[in-house]
């Protein structure tokens, strides 16, 4: 059976004493990875920072902090948490609306604040300059790349995410003109540079105009930069065409591609039961508490010696132990049966995942290893009742 290259990396007896469920952080893969964008940034020139929304295990961040020049963040817990733990990075920030009673604490954190309307940029922007930060304005070049997928499509029809030529023709003031040092665009999903490509043409198009007035653009994340197989060449070729005609300082913000492929999710077979003909495993790991993009996206996961889908003679559906009928990651077939105690061992899950994850039904969070490059394990977490119960009321004494 083919590996998935999930599983590149992966001596799986290292991964055999651990307890079940867990998260494993790979930091030999997330090193591969981070190299791969620092030495993007080396030869372009360009700046790549981590977007936490898909990875904020900070113990990596001085790994990581080797590499990248900062961290993205979507609000002020993001802010304070780069700021906190990749000190000497820079930190930017976009939110869709900020806060006014946030917005003081932001300042002491960002370094780039992307605002998401001209009403915004009008309300926060001139404290922003005044405390000495960088301003910017999400624009949307209206350019879907992603078909039947609007969730994850900031270009779709109505879509509230980036300023659209049209309200920018109608909104901008010289006034808030001036508060600008540069632009972001954030509109691709797990998608390769040909897309980025096409939609660099629709800002030209559309900014091209502005930007030759911008310091830097941010061209947000969704480059899958790391993947086996990714047009490296054509993303350095669309940055260099950014720096040449607009002279600015392009920066990127994958998330994603930082951490793809650098984590494992350690699960076990708790009963196996039947339906209508389908063999049902279920597993002390939940879709909906533990992979919440499984069931979000959807999509269905790597798993080591089985492959997506239902053919073969030893098929399982694999489902979570919550209440929930469709706490269900998928159906697979394996090379063996399956027995009581096996333990299933799904991949790349570092990315939305421990950032993501919920304590539904009370289940337990799954606590976070790291694996060293030597093979080492260590954990990282404790997590446990308590975990479950403070998010839900007052403490007591
Ligand atoms: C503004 C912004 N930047 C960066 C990212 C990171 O994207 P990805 O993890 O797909 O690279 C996202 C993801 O939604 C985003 O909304």
């Amino acid at each position: 059976m083919a590996v998935s290259p999930a599983f590149a990396a992966l001596e799986p007896q290292r991964l055999s004493a651990l307890p079940s469920p867990c998260y494993v952080i790979d930091e030999g893969q997330l090193l591969k990875n981070a190299q791969c964008l620092g030495a993007l940034a080396e030869r372009t020139g360009c700046r790549v920072l981590l977007a936490q929304k898909a990875f904020s295990n900070y113990d990596f961040y001085p790994l990581l902090a080797q590499y990248l020049a900062g961290t993205e963040a979507s609000g002020l817990f993001e802010a304070r948490l780069g700021k906190e733990e990749m000190p000497g990075g820079e930190v930017h920030v976009f939110c869709a609306a900020y806060r006014e009673e946030e917005f003081q604490e932001l300042l002491e954190y960002a370094d780039h604040i992307v605002f998401n309307s001209p009403a915004q940029l009008a309300q926060f922007g001139p404290r922003a300059k005044a405390a000495g930060k960088e301003v910017g304005l999400r624009i949307n070049p209206q350019h879907s790349t992603q078909e039947g997928h609007a969730i994850y499509d900031p270009c779709a029809p109505g879509s509230r995410l980036g300023v659209t030529r049209e309200v920018w023709d109608q909104q901008m003031t010289p006034e808030l003109m001036a508060l600008l040092d540069g632009l972001h665009f954030h509109t691709l999903c797990e998608q390769d540079s040909d897309d980025l490509a096409s939609t660099l043409q629709a800002v030209e198009q559309r900014f091209g105009d502005v930007l030759v007035q911008m310091k830097w653009l941010n061209m947000g994340g969704g480059h899958h930069i790391t993947r086996p197989g990714y047009d490296l060449p054509r993303l350095e070729a669309c940055i260099r065409h950014a720096q040449e005609v607009w002279g600015v300082t392009v920066y990127l913000e994958p998330g994603e591609a930082v951490a793809l492929n650098a984590g494992y999710l350690v699960s076990q077979v708790l009963d196996l039961v039947e339906n209508a003909g389908v063999r049902i495993a279920i597993l002390d790991t939940s879709a909906a508490c533990h992979m919440p993009d499984v069931l979000e996206m959807p999509y269905q996961p790597p798993i080591y010696h089985a492959v997506a889908g239902g053919e073969g003679d030893h098929v399982y559906r694999l489902a979570g132990p919550t209440c929930l009928a469709g706490d269900v990651v998928g159906d697979y077939a394996f090379d063996q049966p399956l027995h009581i105690g096996d333990t299933v061992l799904f991949g790349d899950m570092a990315i939305y995942t421990t950032c993501k994850n919920n304590t539904f039904n009370g289940m337990p969070l799954p606590d976070i290893w790291r694996l060293t490059p030597q093979g080492h394990t260590e954990q990282l977490t404790r997590f446990g009742y308590r975990d479950f119960k403070m998010r839900l009321g007052r403490e007591k004494e």
